[in-house]
């Protein structure tokens, strides 16, 4: 084919049969969700810049190197969303729904993120993500936890590891970055360009670097949760014993700090050891977050899950895309006389239930026949002159090789007896 067709590098088409997962997926967090009483909600594909740059932080990576920005028609700063939350926040905000009132919702959608393509790692992909905002206690993000868990156990993964940790609130920044920055200070000749700026205006951001010489300043830098404050410590032990009560297994990890800037207090991600390099499945965490116009910051808890990498997962486990199943029925028309007969027939068939496909193109029997086998259907039906002259239709058992001459009305009830089910 040539390369003019392939999609976008780091995009891809979904097709079936390997959309038919992609459904698996969101049916099952439809269903888990609302059994905590999550609700859906969709937002746009894109936003004001501004919505993104205020929330997700200017010194991140995803605000400065890999958001998808335009202007519109009207010279408007417009960028296609690289995640859910900020967008979701600003329509909450937009309800009057942030205030006071608890809030609980999900949604799913194609991100974009200009990031180099590599295994799981795509310009465009898919999140599955949950918000909870009004209720700020601790076991609220105990619960958000525990229902990610159930969500990846209904998906068939039940060996994800939870790693945890906490960045305190914005009092204990201070104490924090100044303890961060008399770590790196001395090391700021090693740093990454970058680095040695955030050291002035970010100096978490240096923590996620992936610059091996940053990785490997950070190593021996001080961690949460000892750097915070003695609040933020109670609000982490309560996350903590909330999830041992529950029985859920998770690792305490100083290192973690995300790569948002809107995380205050828990944050967590979930990693695969069926994934390579890029092995978190999920992400989340509890966050405040300011937007252009809103004098009070949002509070809430969630996360997301990146599709593309719950299916690489599930691959993993020996999950396979399901085979493509055939039509029930192909409705075979010898001549162009017999086409809208039998398009008719197929309306009723379809009707009742059953997955049709009909010879719009009455080609040569023998090419039909092909298309039925190659299609997988299980019946043909012919409707020839005979048979519409009779009121009957010739119906054919491809597994059997067997056919009967079947009254025009007993069609139906002569396949569900055929196929063991019962007519609707
Ligand atoms: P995030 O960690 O940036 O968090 O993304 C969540 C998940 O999306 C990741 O764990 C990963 O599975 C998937 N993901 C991210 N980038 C890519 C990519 N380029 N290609 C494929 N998959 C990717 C957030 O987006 C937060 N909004 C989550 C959240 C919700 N926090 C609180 N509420």
């Amino acid at each position: 084919m040539p390369p003019e067709l392939e999609p976008v590098p780091g995009t891809a088409d979904i097709c079936v049969p390997e959309v038919d997962d992609w459904v698996v997926l969101e049916s099952a967090a439809r269903v888990v969700f609302a059994r905590y009483g999550y609700g859906e909600i969709r937002t746009p594909v894109f936003e004001r810049t501004d919505v993104f740059v205020r929330s997700i932080g200017d010194e991140t990576e995803v605000v400065q190197k890999e958001m998808y920005t335009f202007e519109d028609r009207g010279g408007r700063s417009l960028t296609l969303r690289p995640e859910g939350t900020a967008g979701v926040m600003r329509a909450i905000a937009n309800k009057g729904l942030g205030q006071g009132a608890e809030r609980r919702v999900f949604y799913m959608g194609p991100m974009f993120r200009g990031e180099r393509p590599a295994a799981g790692r795509r310009r465009q992909f898919h999140q599955i993500g949950v918000e909870a905002v009004g209720c700020c206690t601790p076991e609220v993000d105990v619960e958000c936890i525990a229902m990610l868990l159930h969500y990846l156990r209904e998906i068939g993964i039940a060996d994800g590891r939870v790693l945890l940790n906490t960045r305190g609130v914005a009092a204990d920044h201070e104490l924090v970055s100044a303890a961060l920055q008399a770590h790196f200070a001395p090391l700021k000749e090693r740093l990454c360009n970058d680095c040695q700026r955030r050291l002035e205006t970010n100096v978490w951001r240096i923590l996620d670097c992936k610059n091996e010489a940053c990785r490997e300043a950070v190593r021996a830098a001080p961690r949460m949760p000892d750097l915070v404050g003695p609040e933020s410590r109670e609000f982490f032990a309560r996350v903590c014993s909330g999830l041992d009560a529950l029985g859920l297994a998770y690792e305490v990890d100083p290192g973690l700090v995300r790569g948002l800037d809107y995380y205050e207090h828990t944050v967590f991600e979930v990693i695969h050891s069926g994934l390579g390099a890029q092995d978190a499945v999920a992400g989340g965490g509890r966050y405040r977050i300011g937007l252009p116009g809103v004098k009070t910051a949002i509070e809430g808890v969630g996360f997301a899950v990146g599709m593309e990498r719950l299916l690489l997962v599930r691959e993993s486990l020996g999950y396979r895309a399901a085979d493509e199943t055939g039509p029930d029925v192909f409705v075979a028309t010898p001549g162009v006389a017999a086409v809208i007969p039998g398009l008719v027939l197929a309306q009723d068939l379809r009707a009742r239930g059953l997955q049709v496909q009909v010879e719009l193109g009455a080609r040569s029997m023998k090419a039909q026949m092909r298309t039925a086998g190659k299609a997988g259907a299980a019946f043909v039906l012919i409707q020839g002159d005979a048979e519409l002259a009779e009121g009957s239709v010739t119906c054919k058992e491809m597994a059997s090789s067997t056919q009967q001459n079947v009254p025009r009305a007993e069609v139906v009830e002569w396949i569900c007896r055929r196929q063991g089910t019962e007519s609707s």
